[in-house]
């Protein structure tokens, strides 16, 4: 009976530090837990909403929204060489408490940060939405920052309407050749645009196009092949709602609705989360990463993170939800809609 109890012991204890294993520092993590409570290194929870991630000098950066009881801090970025465990790098764009009169004094929103490294200037230039205090979300405006270093600190540059369109919920992709776009929800979230951004990134250009007028938002883009898929929500504000999915050849269009691709338990509520970003894995091959937000409007600084796997094949996507899993399951994962 005693051999019992010692043999139990030690499968819990061999079973538990599976999953993840305590350190003093903090958690160190083996794995994604899809809308579990996620810690940086120090064991603080991870504050880095609406976010992005790029991937530089052998690193991923995690931008995104910091939350307080409600209110909008700047933006925090993380860093991480494995996606599983990020380290906290500070703020990397604060609201500015110094003049009263800036487009980001404390008190404006920022939302949805992503960032791009640009070749041509070396510099880091993330793009937010941008609402000016005191005004809820009246302006619409795209905001833009940049740095010399990824981690920033990030100097606010200017914040318009990309050529005088309202813009709220958006995203920053880069194609293979350099080239950039800011996707964007406009005339009051019922259209979803795109415009080609200057060399510099600084700008959108007059190349400035109409993708569907759907009301859709949340744009989460990505390219497979040589075609362009685009993970949009419904506007329901926080609460969560159906995901859909278009591709295209061209990012101007023209976009073909191809459905939900979220399988599993809620998934006509995309789990309960909105899309932000589509995470291409280095060193694995046309692998990507969907990454939701799981808010809590309550305590915003308390939503969580739903990070999936995405599958590909013949066009048709599908996002399926996993309690756990972690990037060696990829490996032998059947690329197929059956899989
Ligand atoms: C959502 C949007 C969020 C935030 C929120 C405010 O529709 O996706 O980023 O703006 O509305 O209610």
């Amino acid at each position: 009976m005693k051999n019992l109890f010692v043999c139990l012991f030690f499968l819990v204890g061999i079973t538990g530090s599976c999953l993840a294993q305590n350190t003093k520092r903090g958690t160190s993590y083996d794995r994604f837990s899809p809308a579990a409570v996620w810690t940086d290194t120090k064991g603080e929870v991870i504050n880095a909403h609406g976010g992005g991630v790029i991937f530089d000098n052998k690193k991923y950066y995690w931008f995104g929204e910091k939350r307080g009881r409600g209110a909008s801090e700047g933006v925090n970025v993380y860093s991480s060489s494995d996606l599983y465990n990020w380290t906290f790098e500070g703020l990397a764009l604060a609201p500015d408490d110094a003049d009263p009169e800036s487009d980001i004094a404390r008190g404006c929103i920022m939302e949805r940060p992503k960032v791009l490294y640009n070749e041509k200037t070396k510099k880091y230039v993330m793009w937010f939405h941008l609402e000016l205090k005191g005004q809820g979300y009246k302006a619409a405006r795209a905001g833009v920052a940049i740095s010399d270093n990824a981690t920033g600190p990030y100097k606010f540059v200017s914040s318009f309407r990309p050529n005088g369109n309202m813009s709220r919920d958006m995203t920053l992709f880069k194609d293979d050749n350099g080239d950039a776009y800011h996707i964007y929800s406009s005339r009051e979230n019922y259209d979803l645009r795109v415009s080609k951004l200057s060399d510099d990134y600084l700008t959108p250009t007059a190349q400035d196009t109409l993708l569907f007028s759907k009301h859709r938002e949340a744009p989460a883009i990505f390219r497979y092949k040589d075609k362009y898929y685009l993970v949009t929500s419904g506007c329901t504000g926080w609460a969560p709602n159906k995901a859909s999915v278009h591709v295209s050849k061209s990012l101007f269009g023209p976009w073909q609705y191809i459905g939900d691709p979220m399988i599993g338990p809620q998934s006509e509520l995309t789990f309960g989360g909105q899309s932000t970003y589509v995470l291409p894995i280095q060193g694995k091959k046309d692998q990507f990463i969907f990454m939701a937000d799981k808010w809590n409007p309550k305590d915003l600084k308390d939503s969580r993170y739903i990070w999936l796997p995405v599958s590909i094949k013949d066009d048709a996507v599908q996002i399926k939800w996993q309690d756990q899993w972690d990037l060696k399951s990829l490996n032998n994962k059947r690329r197929s809609p059956g899989s």
